[in-house]
């Protein structure tokens, strides 16, 4: 990768100490190589299983078909060895219906999973609510979870100086959200079910936004919103759909943080989304 490349992402000088790695909220070691099916069951985790299927461009209000969400019956707590239920709950109705203040309450005084047990705070998402780009994470770390705002630790670090490289800004044009709104205890992936209760909040977020583009990263984000199993690696490099909306995939930044050579990927990944997001103003000034 060119010095100018590395010097754009902010990377240059960015070493984090082996002991201090394990602080990443991310499963780093899963992002690349873990995405069969087989993989993930076995460390407990299928995002895929849970749909945001079928979302609008369009908030409910307007649209004349809300975002359909499969998630599972939500009147009863949900443990890991639950799966979603292909069915829309009256629970996800609700949420469908929802204006900004009343989603952002709901998700902070939400107790539809264990995660409410062992969390500080939701962290509902931050940034501008008509923003063209909505990046989503896979779940807040340990430093969201004390300070209530998506990407502010060292992997947030290098996502400002990612979203830098192609002059967007957080919270300009720009909004940050997760698939999980509460950490999983000790960083550890997100579980089905937690995924499942969680879905249709993003499918609002989303339908509140109207992005015109999507920027999914990391595996549970990219899986999640494409319902997919195939690894990132396949996925890369092309523009997919969520609903009608745009979305590109990348690595999650606590990867990149330790995997120095697909640095070079993280950019070419940058540089569709820029393109992406020239192409979606281009049609929005026709
Ligand atoms: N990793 C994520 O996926 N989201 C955050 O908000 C922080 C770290």
């Amino acid at each position: 990768m060119s010095r100018r490349a590395l010097d754009e992402l902010g990377l240059g000088p960015i070493w984090i100490r082996r002991d201090q790695l394990a602080a990443l909220a991310y499963d780093a070691e899963a992002e690349e190589n873990d995405a069969t099916p087989a993989a993930r069951s076995a460390q407990g985790a299928r995002p895929a299983a849970v749909a945001l299927s079928g979302a609008s461009t369009k908030p409910a209000a307007k649209a004349s078909r809300a975002p359909v969400v499969v998630i599972p019956d939500a009147r009863t707590r949900a443990t890991p060895q639950e799966t979603a239920q292909p069915e829309e709950s009256a629970r996800s109705r609700e949420i469908a219906a929802m204006d900004w203040e009343t989603l952002d309450a709901s998700i902070r005084g939400c107790t539809a999973c264990a995660l409410c047990e062992s969390r500080t705070q939701a962290v509902p998402g931050v940034g501008d609510r008509t923003a063209r780009l909505l990046i989503v994470g896979e779940a807040p770390g340990a430093e969201e979870d004390k300070r209530g705002e998506p990407f502010v630790g060292a992997a947030g670090k290098l996502l400002d100086n990612m979203l830098a490289a192609i002059n967007e800004k957080r919270g300009d044009g720009v909004y940050i959200a997760n698939v999980l709104k509460c950490r999983p205890p000790g960083n550890r992936n997100p579980q089905p079910a937690e995924v499942a209760e969680c879905a249709p909040y993003l499918a609002r977020q989303i339908a509140l936004i109207q992005p015109a583009v999507i920027f999914a990263i990391g595996r549970f984000a990219i899986q999640t919103l494409l319902q997919t199993d195939a690894p990132i690696s396949a996925l890369r490099g092309k523009v997919h759909r969520h609903g009608e909306i745009p979305v590109v995939v990348g690595y999650h930044p606590a990867y990149l943080l330790r995997n120095l050579p697909d640095k070079a990927k993280a950019w070419q990944d940058l540089l569709l989304l820029s393109d992406q997001l020239a192409s979606a103003n281009r049609v929005s000034h026709a």
